[in-house]
């Protein structure tokens, strides 16, 4: 029987009349009630490992604008740390790390099968908003892909352009691959935890994808992505998959068929009329309006808005931004993109 929610049918390749919405970062330090929770946990990985106040702090968007999916409230970052890396955030300035750039700080990680000790909370909170969303809302899990989760535990931060991961990854590639297949295999099995938990849809996060080219794209950024599908879909053949691999460019091109995910989501760097001739042909995208307009507002927001509806009209689409609002953003514009896409 065809699903109800409308995240679940454009998944599986249906064109709505109107595409189905949600937000990257929905739940984010631009809602006060978001800070508010925040504050009360005492920080942000606490906030994520609490399962009853990472469940509120997911629905609290849900309950403000109605969106049609939650995504669920944790952070890439908890896998490494759940492979035994040290992690802490820097208010004003992000996430740090233990680096990893030798054979001997890769060896003190810990194995595969020890990661659910640290991640069973965010299992909790799945399941605490499997029973506690509307009937309507698609709940989705997550997790980094592998290149991108690697290029923050070889730096130990954030980094411009990826430099230390793609100096490891040419001075000590066996290093660079053991590491990528330490996390490709951890994130395997939590999606499937998240999935046994509730999780109705999962999302591979490959924020840094662009920052790999050529043949460095297809080993790294593609074929992780191929792994992580092929092993869910064996598992969980009816959990629909989303693949982003950000600012990937003419990488977009087929990234659907060659790693079978079942939607591809798209940055603002490419425009919607190039990708619902090139990437949308394969079936259900996701994306893409640049998130300043969160920002800034006004008639552009709205013009832009309609004009990406019309450009993936004919095909399966979820509206989304091209990457995660910012804490700056005014609430008012979510609801002016909402009724936007709506047509309210
Ligand atoms: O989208 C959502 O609402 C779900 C929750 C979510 C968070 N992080 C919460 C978060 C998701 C899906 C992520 C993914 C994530 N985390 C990515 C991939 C997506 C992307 O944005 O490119 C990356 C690279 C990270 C790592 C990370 N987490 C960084 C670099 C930072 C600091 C930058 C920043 O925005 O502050 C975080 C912190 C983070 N993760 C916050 C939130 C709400 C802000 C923390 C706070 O409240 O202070």
């Amino acid at each position: 029987m065809a699903s109800s929610k409308t995240i679940l049918r454009a998944l599986a390749g249906e064109t709505l009349p109107t595409p189905p919405i949600w937000m990257m970062r929905q739940a984010g330090r631009y809602l006060p009630e978001y800070r508010a929770t925040r504050a009360q946990a005492g920080d942000f990985l606490k906030l994520c490992y609490n399962p009853e106040l990472a469940a509120e702090v997911t629905l609290q968007p849900i309950r403000r604008y109605g969106f049609d999916a939650a995504i669920l409230f944790a952070d890439i970052l908890l896998i490494p740390q759940a492979l035994g890396a040290d992690l802490w955030f820097v208010t004003g300035e992000g996430p740090r790390l233990s680096t990893i750039t030798a054979q001997a700080d890769f060896d003190k990680l810990g194995p595969v099968s020890d990661i659910h000790e640290t991640l069973n909370p965010i299992y909790e909170t799945v399941k605490i908003l499997s029973d506690a969303l509307p009937s309507e809302t698609t709940l989705i899990g997550f997790a980094g892909a592998p290149w991108t989760v690697a290029t923050y535990m070889i730096a130990g931060q954030g980094t411009p352009d990826q430099g230390p991961a793609h100096a490891l990854r040419m001075e000590n590639t066996p290093l660079f691959e053991a590491l990528l297949d330490r996390i490709t295999e951890a994130t395997i099995d939590y999606l499937s935890m998240q999935i046994q938990a509730g999780a109705e849809v999962v999302k591979i996060f490959d924020s840094w994808a662009g920052s790999l080219k050529g043949d460095a794209f297809l080993k790294y950024s593609l074929e992780p992505a191929r792994r992580i599908t092929a092993a869910l879909k064996a598992k969980h053949p009816n959990t629909p998959i989303i693949g982003f691999p950000r600012e990937a460019g003419d990488g977009y091109i087929g990234f659907a068929k060659a790693t079978g995910v079942d939607c591809v989501a798209l940055d603002n760097s490419v425009s919607a009329a190039w990708a619902a001739k090139n990437v949308q042909v394969d079936g259900c995208v996701q994306g893409n309006l640049k998130s300043s307009h969160m920002v800034t507002g006004g008639q552009p927001l709205v013009d832009e808005t309609k004009a990406i509806v019309k450009a993936f009209s004919g095909g399966p689409h979820i509206f989304n931004l091209g990457h995660g609002i910012t804490p700056d953003a005014d609430p008012d514009n979510v609801q002016r993109m909402i009724d936007a896409v709506r047509d309210v």
